[in-house]
């Protein structure tokens, strides 16, 4: 069976979430498929960086901290993410890098398993969590031990050496989605603590931590959430694991900053697992994009995701089947993330035709083609105008020209 641009026309007519697209910078033309690298600017967000900006530091100065709550920013965020998540206020404290979130997590876990020396995950994962990892293991000058299995044997390899599992929720490239209920019972029944990298489930899937009974999480500010270039991350940490130490033990960590102490005492919740001055700009942005996110059921969301990548395959087989491209998702929507991706010969080629085309994705060695599906500001319309313009560059080999193969710093 075909799709018509009437059925298009029908599933934006139904969409909604249609009306979301408004809150967002998206330029005329351009079909943004990128938003599980960057997210697209709220427009809210310049109102309140404006403020951020001229009034609370501009006028306001060192007195912002407090008059206008700069001091709270990373667990009040945290707390709004905590209910995209499925977590409870006092789990989430928003700030610093993935990467360093990894760092944090993974050692707060290991001071709550004393004995174990093992570090588990999977090939394959996204590498910044691999490397934290590795360097972690190295620092440790052999009294840890990195492990690294295959994906489908990360279950067989829980034992009780292993102190800590960490695994991405929805895979960077394939976007299959783990069962984090699932594992976490798995690690537990052999006494191993998880921890979840989700930069690829916040605000793309509907997320459980304290249904899956996760013991820490991590994940991105500036996919899905929107909250701009390099925003801040975020930590999660179940209440039962507030005990745990604090290796990065900086003075926002301590019970009381302000007293100057010359010991370091953790304070008692998530406050704990904050380490240096919070980033105010950063989490401002991240603010916005973040309750732009909490207006939106993410119910409504996820639907309208498994509609739009189902509507992406449909359409590839039926407009681009004879160009080679192989599917390298999980065809069972309820086991894929917000993302499609298709391995070609020539990706790279194809995503820099594509991209002079105003069809923005992205390319992932070594030929992935990797579209990012952000339901709050694409329409059905969109998906089906991505697959054409991909058709036009295949039809006439448009990619196949000098100026696209040389490799770019970020592709
Ligand atoms: C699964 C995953 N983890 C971590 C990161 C990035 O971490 P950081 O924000 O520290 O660069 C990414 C970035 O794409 C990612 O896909």
């Amino acid at each position: 069976m075909t799709i018509t641009a009437a059925d298009i026309a029908a599933m934006d007519a139904a969409d909604p979430l249609a009306k979301f697209r408004d809150e967002f910078v998206i330029r005329d033309g351009l079909i943004y498929l990128d938003g599980n690298s960057l997210g697209v600017l709220p427009k809210r967000t310049i109102a309140r960086m404006n403020t951020t900006i001229n009034e609370e530091w501009a006028q306001g100065l060192i007195t912002s901290w407090v008059g206008a709550d700069w001091v709270n920013a990373p667990t009040r965020i945290g707390d709004k993410i905590a209910r995209l998540l499925g977590a409870e206020p006092g789990e989430i404290i928003a700030g610093e890098s993935t990467s360093i979130n990894i760092f944090k997590a993974l050692t707060a876990a290991l001071s709550l398993q004393e004995g174990r020396k093992v570090l588990l995950t999977e090939t394959g994962n996204f590498p910044t969590d691999n490397y934290m990892m590795q360097g972690l293991a190295r620092f440790s000058g052999g009294s840890l031990e990195c492990r690294e299995v295959a994906p489908e044997d990360v279950l067989d390899a829980l034992d009780e050496d292993v102190a800590v599992l960490l695994l991405t929720q929805v895979h960077y490239k394939t976007s299959r989605i783990r069962d984090m209920a699932e594992v976490t019972a798995k690690a537990h029944a052999k006494g191993v603590l998880t921890v979840w990298d989700l930069s690829h489930s916040s605000g793309a899937i509907e997320v459980d931590l304290n249904g899956a009974e996760a013991d820490f999480a991590v994940g991105c500010g500036y996919k899905f959430l929107n909250g701009g270039p390099g925003a801040p991350g975020f930590l999660f940490a179940a209440k039962r694991h507030h005990d745990a130490q604090p290796v990065l033990s900086g003075w926002f960590g301590h019970a009381a900053p302000f007293d100057f102490d010359g010991e370091f005492k953790p304070a008692s919740g998530i406050d704990r697992f904050q380490c240096g001055t919070p980033p105010v700009l950063g989490l401002a942005a991240l603010e916005e994009g973040v309750d732009i996110m909490l207006e939106a059921d993410m119910a409504k969301v996820r639907a309208k995701s498994v509609q739009l990548t189902e509507l992406f395959v449909t359409l590839m087989e039926e407009r681009c089947g004879e160009f080679g491209f192989e599917f390298i998702c999980p065809r069972d929507p309820a086991q894929r993330g917000s993302q499609v991706a298709f391995a070609h010969p020539h990706a790279y080629e194809m995503m820099q035709a594509l991209k002079a085309r105003d069809v923005v994705g992205d390319f992932r060695a070594p030929n992935i083609m990797r579209f990012g599906v952000t339901p709050l500001y694409l329409a059905f319309a969109d998906i089906a105008e991505a697959v054409e313009r991909l058709r036009a560059i295949c039809v006439n080999a448009e990619w196949d020209r000098e100026e696209y193969r040389t490799k770019a710093a970020v592709t």
